[in-house]
């Protein structure tokens, strides 16, 4: 990948392509109660901006530009009072709406206040997450969702945050690299632990480490199937990437919803917030009845501070070397690190801040990852080429009825059919059937 390539696909900054195209969207930015009514705002960085949330002792929930209009001094220090929030150096008082409502430092014939006016994005609070929206429309699209209200019907919606200290790009890469799991994560199992021909992903991805690939063009963005034997058997992972940052992973068997949003803090920074529903419990042990070690190990947050970049975070971090034990490395866990998930983190953070993609040898299992890029290149520069509205935006219809797991499928039956099946039974025959021979990017020259 070029060095152009590279900036074009991980700056998200004001005036950034990339950061253009995520500013069409929605995105999902804080969890509701992260602010309390009449309570402390929250420092919140969104695409390298910083803002302040808070919520009115009415419980209205406003975000704006953190800074005070008047002289810039931070309304994190500010007072949050009925209808807005008030700078402490010289009382100017702004709502919601970012409208400065009183002036009180300026004589009170002056209409000033009127003129004055700070940053404020609209706001909405839906599916367990406050969501933002920082795009230019005087009219926000309308909100994303993934069948989360079909989940809702049944239950509660788990909505989880989590920060990884990278460039958004190589986070969400990991969720749609299939292959690794049988190393990073599973690499100490051996398949025979596992009973033989099983669902059971464990012991398939140990069984054969290299499956063959197809990865596709879709409506929303790209989707993947990773196959390979298993007994009599093709065993499947079906994932999916949706623009501008969501990811489904094939985690449990197919059918499960659940989307991972990779939002961008800045550039070296990003949240992962993850929407669904909750697991429904696929078998991970041993035939002992035991879990592999270093799967199953809790993740320890830290508490979460004022900071901008205090939110969410793990104990495990490139200045501790994410907690390898080198002991545990070299008698039980293939890495030596606790915890699925922490195991991710500390790959995609030792790529360094910015992955520098121009020293990258891609193989066949790349390929989910290549045709993601191209796309995402091609929506970014298509809309700041010729103004092409990126998929979702105006038809978020588009997000409906689309899932990843895993099936065990005999081999002369077709991943894609199969899929397109389910598709049908999900959506009760309304959504149109992925096609295998569709093309919206355009191949690279
Ligand atoms: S800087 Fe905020 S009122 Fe003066
Ligand atoms: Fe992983």
């Amino acid at each position: 990948m070029s060095p152009e390539d590279n900036a074009l696909l991980t700056q998200t900054g004001p005036g950034t392509p990339m950061g253009a195209l995520m500013r069409e969207y929605w995105i999902p930015a804080f969890m509701p109660d992260e602010v309390k009514a009449g309570g402390a705002p929250l420092r919140l960085r969104l695409l390298g901006e910083n803002f302040l949330a808070f919520r009115s002792p009415d419980g209205s929930l406003g975000v704006v530009d953190h800074r005070c209009a008047h002289r810039c001094a931070s309304l994190f220090y500010g007072r949050n009072e009925e209808g807005g929030i008030r700078c402490v150096y010289h009382g100017w008082k702004f709502d919601r709406t970012g409208q400065c409502i009183e002036m009180p430092s300026e004589p009170p014939e002056t209409d000033y206040k009127d003129k004055v006016k700070i940053r404020a994005l609209p706001v909405a609070e839906r599916y367990g997450v406050a969501w933002v929206y920082m795009g230019t429309r005087a009219e926000p699209p309308a909100l994303p969702h993934f069948d989360w209200d079909e989940v809702e019907a049944g239950q509660p919606l788990t909505v989880t945050f989590m920060m990884r200290e990278c460039n958004w790009l190589q986070a969400l890469e990991g969720d749609i690299d299939t292959c690794h799991v049988g190393f990073l994560h599973l690499g100490a199992a051996t398949p025979d632990q596992f009973e033989e021909g099983s669902i059971n992903y464990y012991r398939q991805m140990r069984e054969n480490l290299a499956p063959k690939y197809e990865a596709l063009e879709t409506d929303y963005g790209t989707m993947y199937c990773a196959y390979r034997p298993a007994g009599d058997n093709l065993y499947h992972r079906i994932g999916q990437f949706a623009l501008p940052f969501w990811t489904m992973a094939p985690s449990e068997p197919l059918d499960h919803i659940r989307a991972r949003a990779w939002v961008p803090l800045d550039d070296h920074h990003a949240m992962l917030v993850t929407i669904g529903g909750p697991r429904t419990g696929a078998t991970t042990l041993t035939k002992a009845g035991k879990p592999i070690p270093g799967t199953t190990s809790p993740i320890n947050f830290l508490p979460n501070t004022t900071d901008w970049l205090g939110r969410f975070r793990i104990d495990a971090n490139p200045r501790n070397d994410h907690l390898i034990s080198r002991e545990a490395q070299s008698t039980q866990s293939y890495s030596g690190i606790e915890a699925i998930p922490v195991q991710d983190q500390a790959v995609t953070e030792s790529m360094g801040p910015v992955v520098d993609r121009t020293m990258e040898h891609l193989g066949t299992s790349d390929r989910m990852i290549v045709l993601t890029r191209r796309r995402l290149k091609w929506a970014a520069t298509a809309l700041r080429d010729d103004g092409v509205v990126p998929p979702g935006v105006d038809n978020p219809a588009c997000y409906h009825n689309v899932r990843a797991g895993y099936a065990l499928l005999p081999p002369e039956q077709d991943w894609l059919d199969f899929y397109n099946a389910r598709r049908a039974v999900w959506s009760r025959g309304t959504a149109e059937p992925v096609d295998r021979k569709r093309r919206l990017a355009p191949a690279p020259a």
